[in-house]
């Protein structure tokens, strides 16, 4: 590669695309030229996921809703294995806090790192990516977009950091088309309180599946039953939530499972995960795969192979995320900027296809941890990336899974050290089952008035003003 000028465009301004304009911004503070950079964001503010809308369906343009989170969501692993070395929660906050932050306290600091590097100048919001396109004889991408300044410009590099949790994956079970009651996927899914006294099903054996699980319960559901179609989540589930095989039909209400059991439920939501979906992207260009941690196509989990040209951020199933969509955006700023050069083809779809193996061969997460920690690792070596302590990330990983297996419910009133400052994250103020208000200002408690900024996470002053 090897570009110090010319044009990149960035697709998103979520916690990828943010990396891959927080790296730039690095190298040209150290005195780089840098090439001129694009954020392209549909949204009208930067946050991707972690900005809630509680909006379902299309957008304010027309454009899929691309939030999939809920009202009520908190962190579902420590805080301490997202934290940015280069800006630590405490450097935001002012001070240490709990380690399961809820979704605001999330989002407030992403912003405050973006505002700290300053670069919001780069970013257009309210503007969907509609078309990209590459054309092997001028060497370059045809970008369109849409919103408040529609138009077609060309970029000598496409980062995609358009995330992969936003289309739905919708499988069909016989006798849900006639399901009287309201039925929904994840993606959709907004506040658990309207499940209050209901028998609530959800179908998946994952993170949502348990999550959404969880909030229905928090917020008075009468039953949660999981339907699992590969294995069970197995935790020790209270009283009310109940694991069952994968659902076979649907008669009416009554819902009938693989192993017999039926039962009616009011409710149904599909935790069926979400597809890859790019369509705007030209087809030879378009990443297609599942939810896996090492997706074959990408080498170093970044260059799509066939047009290394064209660069996709945080494609990966997540265990680690904020540091490693650093980690990629570093080692793919300085793949553009000259300073790695990528090896030949076949070098390169043959390292893939060990790291393919690898995944394809793990049995168990502690090994899928140690299987991300090595990749984040490998981005990390080459760069200039600020480095978390990557064997105590892993660590705090491996307790935090024996935690969630030793009380489910009470897994977020544990504690973290931090794998940057070595502290002690404080207790929270109660236990997670019975926190209703998941707001910044009530998980900041009393010292609340001593923080700007604490609203939408649209503007942020980093760090604590004098109390
Ligand atoms: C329900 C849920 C809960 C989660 N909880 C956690 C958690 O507790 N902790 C954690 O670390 N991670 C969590 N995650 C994982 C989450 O994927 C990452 O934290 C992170 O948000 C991924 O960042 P991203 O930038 O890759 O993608 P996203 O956050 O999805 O951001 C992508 C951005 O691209 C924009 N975009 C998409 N298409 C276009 C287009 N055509 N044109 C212009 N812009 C576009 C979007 O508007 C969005 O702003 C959760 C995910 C989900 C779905
Ligand atoms: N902060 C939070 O509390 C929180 C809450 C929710 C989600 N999240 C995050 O959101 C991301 C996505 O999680 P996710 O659980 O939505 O997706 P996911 O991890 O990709 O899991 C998808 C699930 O859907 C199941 N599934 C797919 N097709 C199915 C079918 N036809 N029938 C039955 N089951 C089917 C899969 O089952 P198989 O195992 O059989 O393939 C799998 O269990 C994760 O990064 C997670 O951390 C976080």
């Amino acid at each position: 590669m090897g570009l110090e000028s010319g044009r990149v465009a960035i697709i998103g301004a979520g916690p990828s695309g943010l990396a891959a304009l927080c790296a730039f911004e690095a190298a040209r503070r150290k005195g780089a030229a840098i090439p001129e950079l694009v954020c392209y964001e549909k949204q009208a503010d930067w946050g991707g996921l972690w900005n809630y809308t509680d909006r379902t369906g299309l957008d304010e343009s027309g454009e899929p809703v691309h939030g999939s989170m809920y009202r009520h969501l908190w962190s579902n692993g420590p805080k301490e294995c997202v934290e940015f070395p280069d800006y630590t929660f405490e450097e935001h906050f002012g001070r240490p806090l709990p380690s399961f932050p809820p979704r605001a306290v999330l989002q407030n600091y992403l912003a405050g790192r973006a505002e700290k590097w300053g670069v919001r100048p780069y970013c257009r919001f309210n503007t969907p990516v509609r078309k990209v396109s590459w054309s092997e004889g001028r060497s370059k991408f045809s970008v369109s977009v849409h919103g408040d300044t529609p138009g077609t410009s060309e970029f000598d590099h496409v980062i995609c950091a358009a995330g992969h949790f936003s289309t739905p994956n919708v499988p069909q079970f016989p006798g849900l088309d006639t399901f009287p009651g309201r039925q929904l996927h994840s993606h959709d899914f907004r506040n658990a309180a309207e499940f209050a006294g209901q028998d609530v099903l959800l179908i998946g054996g994952s993170y949502s599946a348990e999550d959404i699980a969880l909030q229905c319960r928090k917020f008075g559901a009468r039953s949660v039953t999981i339907s699992w179609r590969t294995r069970p989540l197995g935790f020790a589930w209270p009283e009310g939530i109940r694991e069952v095989p994968l659902l076979e039909r649907l008669d009416g209400r009554l819902a009938r499972f693989k192993d017999g059991f039926s039962r009616e439920v009011d409710a149904i939501v599909l935790c069926t995960g979400y597809l890859h979906h790019f369509p705007y992207l030209d087809h030879e260009l378009r990443l297609e795969t599942r939810n896996r941690l090492y997706p074959p196509g990408l080498y170093k989990g970044v260059f799509w192979e066939p047009n290394p040209r064209l660069i996709y951020l945080g494609m990966q199933d997540q265990y680690y995320t904020f540091t490693m969509f650093d980690a990629q955006a570093w080692f793919a700023r300085d793949a553009i900027l000259g300073r790695i050069t990528l090896p030949p083809a076949t070098e390169r779809e043959a390292e893939t296809r060990n790291w393919v193996a690898r995944e394809e061969a793990l049995t168990n997460s502690p090994d899928a941890i140690d299987f991300q920690t090595d990749y984040v690792r490998d981005l990390l070596s080459r760069t200039d990336c600020a480095r978390p302590d990557l064997d105590r990330v892993a660590r705090l990983f491996k307790e935090w899974e024996d935690h969630k297996r030793q009380g489910i419910l009470i897994y977020r009133d544990r504690s973290y050290p931090s794998a940057v400052t070595g502290r002690m994250a404080p207790p929270p103020q109660g236990p997670w089952m019975e926190a209703l208000d998941d707001s910044l200002e009530a998980f900041l408690g009393p010292r609340k008035q001593g923080f700007r900024n604490q609203g939408s996470g649209a503007s942020v002053t980093p760090g604590p003003v004098a109390s």
